[in-house]
């Protein structure tokens, strides 16, 4: 056994540890086994198989399309690179219709694909799915502020919770989904100001996008962590590929840049 195999596995548990003790986690896309080697290597803590591969992996124009079938291969695959980090499977569009479907869909992530924890987008409108799964032993992370599975409604990707009425709906969703059970929050776009006072009453890990430095974590996607998707950068992503000759060197530059609090700069939150 190598001194890495001996590291600890990342756990529901070793994220809340983190999360008092001030430690800030570092979370990752990725979509197969290379890659997510490569970043379990490079020290992130939870990678995330999600239905972004609809865009960076698949080609297509929006999460809509991805499929359960998809999400069980590409978390399968994701499984077999991953040796300490923590694997959370995105439930994609309609599959959390109501609680016995996403129990259904929640059970392949995690027998066949091999997912430790769920992520589903949703507000206090899915706290009867969030509870079912958690009563049944599913870890779930709340996907909340930009849904992009709702991008048919909302007509594009912006930032929510910008107005008082719309934060303070945010900030219930966030209260009523962790008392249904869930395991941790994501906040995607939201006010970086917002996003703080979330994270300073939760009891349990936040972790952003587009969403300010005082969450207790950051996720980005993998492709554009690269500097390898097409077209212009989301304002709150960054390409940490320049100054570093090889993806090893640029995923650690990540990890580390968030540990340090150096990512997200000012700039890059709303
Ligand atoms: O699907 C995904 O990659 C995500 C991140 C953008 C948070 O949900």
């Amino acid at each position: 056994m190598s001194t890495s195999d001996k590291k600890e596995r990342v756990t529901v548990a070793t994220l809340q540890r983190m999360r008092g003790a001030q430690e800030k986690i570092v979370m990752l896309t990725a979509y197969d086994a290379a890659f997510s080697r490569l970043a379990d290597e490079a020290g992130v803590d939870v990678i995330l198989v999600g239905d972004s591969l609809g865009m960076v992996v698949q080609g297509r124009e929006n999460t809509v399309g991805v499929t359960v079938d998809d999400m069980v291969y590409h978390t399968r695959l994701a499984r077999r690179g991953r040796r300490h980090a923590l694997l959370l499977a995105d439930m994609p569009f309609l599959s959390c219709a109501d609680s016995s479907t996403a129990l259904r869909h929640a059970g392949r992530l995690m027998q066949e694909g091999g997912a430790d924890m769920v992520k589903l987008e949703g507000g206090a409108e899915q706290v009867e799915v969030v509870r079912r799964l958690s009563v049944n032993g599913v870890p779930v992370c709340a996907h909340l502020g930009l849904r992009p599975q709702f991008v048919h409604k909302l007509g594009g990707y912006r930032v929510q919770g910008r107005d008082e009425q719309g934060a303070k709906i945010l900030r219930e969703d966030a209260r009523a989904l962790e008392e249904a059970g869930a395991e941790a929050l994501l906040l995607e776009c939201v006010p970086a100001t917002l996003a703080a006072q979330i994270t300073g009453f939760a009891r349990i890990p936040v972790i952003g996008i587009g969403a300010g430095a005082d969450c207790d974590g950051q996720v980005l996607v993998l492709h554009d962590v690269l500097g390898i998707t097409p077209g212009r950068l989301p304002r709150f992503a960054r390409n940490f590929m320049p100054g570093h000759d090889s993806i090893q060197a640029t995923l650690r530059a990540y990890v580390k840049a968030v540990r340090e609090g150096r990512f997200p700069s000012q700039e890059e939150a709303f």
